[in-house]
């Protein structure tokens, strides 16, 4: 563990809730080392799990992960067909969910992708529903643009429909109509590979959410990067507008 010949350990910090992921670096990781872009996300997708375990392993109650955005259609076919399989092959090892106690819930436009994936995420979510550790997010389709249009659409019918009342719309109700209805905001939102932007991703949820950055690319991110960006999160002083 990274804090072995320190004082500090995991232990002595604060988690935050909920973390989430930008999984960036993947194409990178594969031309440094003269492979396809699949090979980076291959490598990158069995990062993910491994983080994965590890957040539930330490305690973590939510992790929400970018691992498709409403933007990334446009990359040539190929590389979507590939993204595509991996979420296939990762979605029937069922037991990825189930046997480690891993809720897992899918946050995007879920009813636009293909029938055979839409029916292994609800059958995903429908077994992993009682897992009592981690909840993991993955965003898939996702664009929080597109989720803040769904919200508002959603809302506005509830008005026409005479259901609710304009004045009753409001910061809760918004939140409770996105995709990540009744989860607390993310704490923490961490983006390796060094690009410093948010990328369309939880973009109402992160008004206040702590951000960490790095060079390393996803593939190389370690549960030694999350500890060491846990201890930085602990050093924050988080006022939420307030002195
Ligand atoms: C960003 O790296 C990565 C993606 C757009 C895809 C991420 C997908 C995975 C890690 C697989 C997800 C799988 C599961 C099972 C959730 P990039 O391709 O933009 O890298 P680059 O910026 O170096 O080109």
């Amino acid at each position: 563990m990274l804090f072995k010949s320190k004082k500090t350990s995991l232990k002595d910090l604060v988690l935050p809730r909920h973390i989430a992921i930008i999984m960036d670096g993947n194409g990178r990781w594969a031309k440094k080392r003269a492979l396809p872009r699949s090979a980076g996300h291959s490598a990158g997708s069995k990062n993910f799990k491994d983080i994965a375990r590890y957040c539930n392993k330490i305690g973590l109650e939510y992790l929400t992960v970018y691992a498709f955005s409403t933007e990334n259609w446009k990359r040539p076919k190929e590389e979507v067909d590939n993204i595509m399989n991996i979420l296939r092959d990762y979605l029937k090892d069922a037991k990825n969910f189930k046997d480690e106690n891993i809720k897992v819930k899918f946050i995007g436009n879920i009813e636009a992708l293909p029938d055979d994936i839409v029916f292994l995420i609800r059958d995903a979510e429908e077994n992993s529903k009682e897992a009592t550790g981690l909840n993991l997010n993955i965003a898939l389709n996702y664009g929080g643009r597109d989720e803040i249009l769904f919200a508002f659409k959603s809302l506005a019918k509830k008005v026409q429909k005479g259901e609710m009342n304009i004045e009753d719309i409001t910061e809760q109700t918004i939140s409770n109509s996105l995709y990540t209805a009744g989860q607390p905001d993310p704490d923490f939102i961490i983006r390796p590979s060094g690009e410093y932007r948010l990328s369309n991703y939880l973009i109402w949820q992160s008004a206040y959410a702590e951000f960490w950055f790095s060079d390393i690319l996803w593939p190389d991110f370690t549960s030694k990067h999350l500890d060491k960006a846990i201890e930085d999160y602990n050093k924050r002083n988080r006022r939420f507008g307030g002195v």
